[in-house]
């Protein structure tokens, strides 16, 4: 029996990209959606990926739908947190509101869903564990401070978890993907965008399918060593070391 896939946020965007590469590689995927029915409707019909509805920033929601998820499809054994949001705005204007919003959706869901498929995970000796994080989790970002400090707190998730799941054959990677073709990034003012595009050495925006390839690798075995990893993939917009 193949194994199964979960993919958070994955009926749009780069997470639809991800849902499909997995579909692709041979994967049982279930794609996780918080709101958007007709997305997740064509997603389905598109692809057909099942897609679930529940709010990743809900540890009760993310249990109840993990447990649907494993009663039809079976133990889950590769986790894509590729849920996010942004709210951006200047932090002398960023409320409270703002700043908890960001920080429930893009990383206490890596929390709730982790947490409630590792302890499976453990038992059965495997797991992949794939977070998507961002190079604004890396670099920082003017109107971002939610953001980033949500996205640099994936970082630290996985160089933990990995170590945890060393021993028992879980790998726990980040990707950081950086300014990709999506809905997210086509929000952003049409002049700010454009001076984001002048500073990427490669010269335009990413694919969704660019972020999906590298996941689908760290997703098999072939990936088994690659483990607490931070992989950058942003036309050298910026260099990690
Ligand atoms: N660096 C320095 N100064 C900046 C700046 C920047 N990048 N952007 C704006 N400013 C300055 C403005 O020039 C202005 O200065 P003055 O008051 O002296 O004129 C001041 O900041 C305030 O500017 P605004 O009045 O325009 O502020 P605003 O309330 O409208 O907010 C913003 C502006 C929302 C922060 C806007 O600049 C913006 O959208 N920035 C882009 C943020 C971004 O990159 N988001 C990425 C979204 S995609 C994504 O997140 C996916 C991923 O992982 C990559």
């Amino acid at each position: 029996m193949s194994r199964t896939a979960l993919v958070t946020g994955g009926t749009r965007g780069i997470g639809l990209a991800i849902s499909k590469g997995l579909k692709a590689a041979g994967y049982a995927v279930a794609a996780n959606y918080g709101g958007n029915d007709e997305a997740a409707k064509a997603c389905e019909q598109e692809t057909g990926v099942k897609c679930y509805k529940f709010d990743v920033s809900d540890y009760d929601a993310v249990g109840a739908g993990i447990a649907a998820i494993e009663a039809e499809l079976g133990p889950i054994d590769i986790v894509v947190n590729n849920a996010g949001i942004t709210w951006d705005g200047p932090f002398h204007k960023m409320s409270l509101e703002q700043w908890q919003k960001v920080i429930a959706v893009d990383l206490d869901s890596a929390f709730n869903v982790t947490r409630q498929v590792w302890e499976g995970m453990r038992e059965r000796g495997f797991g992949r564990v794939i977070n998507i994080s961002s190079i604004n989790g890396q670099k920082g970002q003017f109107g971002q401070v939610n953001y980033s400090a949500a996205k640099a707190g994936l970082i630290g998730f996985t160089k933990a978890l990995a170590q945890e799941g060393a021993k028992k054959g879980i790998t726990v990677n980040v990707v950081c993907p950086g300014y990709i073709d999506t809905e997210m990034v086509r929000a952003v003012p049409e002049k700010v965008l454009e001076s984001i595009i002048a500073t990427v050495p490669v010269g335009r925006l990413g694919k969704a399918e660019e972020i999906a390839s590298m996941c689908a690798y760290l997703a098999s075995e072939d990936a088994a060593f690659i483990t607490g990893a931070t992989m950058t993939v942003n036309g050298a917009q910026y260099i990690a070391s």
